[in-house]
């Protein structure tokens, strides 16, 4: 894991430097060392104090500080460290990397370092889009500089587009892949995912429009950082994620019979479209029209609720994961299903056509958990599923 990695951490200036004290004690809870560097910019945005006292470290702010010299050399101080990350990375800064300037203390330190560097940019979306900072950044990816975000969203300055900071989950996922770290190694994940297909006749079905992409990229992330992954799937119009053992199913029964023999597993991930009714006796032969009769009634009965009958269940995984998909009140539904299902937090988001994001590449989620509701920017679906299963390895300890 992280433990015992020590990590130089440069802040740079912007308005989304308050979410590099959320990095440092990210880090620090994985066991990580952080030693805090604050650029002049980065001091207008967040206290030395504050970064000093979640990095339980000295912040290094000038170079010319002679202390700071006869402790520690910015020649050694950069090349103490395991990594280092640059967090919020401006424009100027990125530009100072990729000419090689040294006028400031963080800028010295990069261009003194032999150590990896991993840079989560942001700035307002016109300077990424300008021609120079494509440039530096295709300068500095070429100098093998690795690059986290930034994300697309709606920014401080009031525009849209890429540009904001990457979430400090996503930092931290970013720390730790460098790290090769595999924080879920020795876990088994149980994912369901996809659709399920309740027969009205042999050729007819209800179903739902989930394409399997958020349980996919889910299955992906949590094989990414090392877990074994059991993947229950309905008809899904993603392909399976490589290296899971998958389990394609049809309907409810099945897809709860799979998960049952799938157990034990340490956590579970319930990020299926179940179909919540199906048809109490499924036709034999084809449906025939009737003419002058109008359409034969089907009488739907309910589907046995997976996530409910699992999150009760003797062999409950230590932590059962939930998703409510709504189109109106999400949050109050989402709070219901907490409480209703047994299971430990819900991803509630909003799947109204208007949002794009039933069959979309991009999802909008809020976490209900027992201590508290987050809500996060909209994000593509493959970025919720790596903050999610770091958020996941860390509830596992
Ligand atoms: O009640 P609702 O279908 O909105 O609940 C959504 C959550 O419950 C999802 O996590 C879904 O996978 C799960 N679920 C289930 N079995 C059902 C219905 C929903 O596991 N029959």
């Amino acid at each position: 894991m992280m433990k015992g990695k020590r990590i130089l951490l440069i802040i740079g200036g912007g308005i989304a430097a308050y979410k590099a004290l959320e990095v440092i004690r990210r880090l620090r809870d994985r066991g990580a060392a952080v030693t805090p560097v604050l650029t002049r910019a980065g001091e207008e945005f967040v206290t030395p104090l504050s970064v000093a006292a979640l990095a339980g470290h000295k912040v290094y702010r000038d170079l010319f500080d002679l202390t700071d010299e006869a402790e520690m050399g910015h020649i050694q101080l950069s090349r103490s460290a395991d990594l280092i990350v640059v967090a919020p990375a401006t424009a100027d800064l990125m530009a100072k990397m990729a000419q090689g300037r040294a006028d400031d203390l963080a800028s010295t330190l990069l261009l003194a370092t032999d150590t990896p560097v991993l840079v989560a940019p942001a700035m307002n979306v016109r300077m990424w889009d300008h021609p120079a900072t494509q440039r530096n950044i295709a300068t500095l990816k070429a100098d093998g500089v690795r690059f986290v975000g930034p994300d697309d969203g709606a920014m401080a300055c009031g525009e849209f587009g890429p540009g904001r900071l990457s979430e400090p989950m996503e930092i931290v996922a970013a720390v730790a892949a460098s790290f090769g770290a595999q924080p879920l190694a020795g876990r088994h994940i149980l994912i369901t995912s996809g659709p399920t297909q309740e027969p009205i006749d042999p050729v007819r079905f209800i179903a739902n429009r989930s394409s399997g992409a958020q349980g996919t990229a889910l299955a992906q992330a949590c094989l990414g950082l090392g877990a074994t992954v059991t993947f229950v799937t309905g008809p899904a119009t993603v392909p399976p994620p490589t290296g899971a053992a998958v389990v394609r199913v049809e309907t409810a029964a099945q897809m709860l019979a799979a998960v049952q023999a799938a157990l034990p597993a340490d956590a579970a991930i319930f990020a299926a479209a179940v179909a919540d009714w199906r048809v109490a006796e499924a036709g034999a032969a084809k449906l025939k029209k009737r003419p002058g009769e109008g359409p034969a009634p089907l009488t739907l009965i309910e589907n046995p609720d997976i996530l409910a009958t699992v999150s009760r269940g003797e062999n409950r995984p230590r932590l059962v994961v939930g998703f409510a998909a709504e189109t109106h009140d999400v949050l109050t539904h989402a709070q219901d299903k907490l409480r209703r299902k047994g299971c430990d937090w819900i991803v509630a988001n909003d799947v109204s056509p208007a949002t794009g994001i039933m069959g979309g590449t991009e999802n909008e989620v809020t976490i209900l958990r027992a201590d508290g509701t987050t809500p996060w920017p909209r994000m593509t679906k493959d970025q919720v599923a790596r903050r999610l299963a770091e958020e996941i390895a860390a509830a596992l300890g």
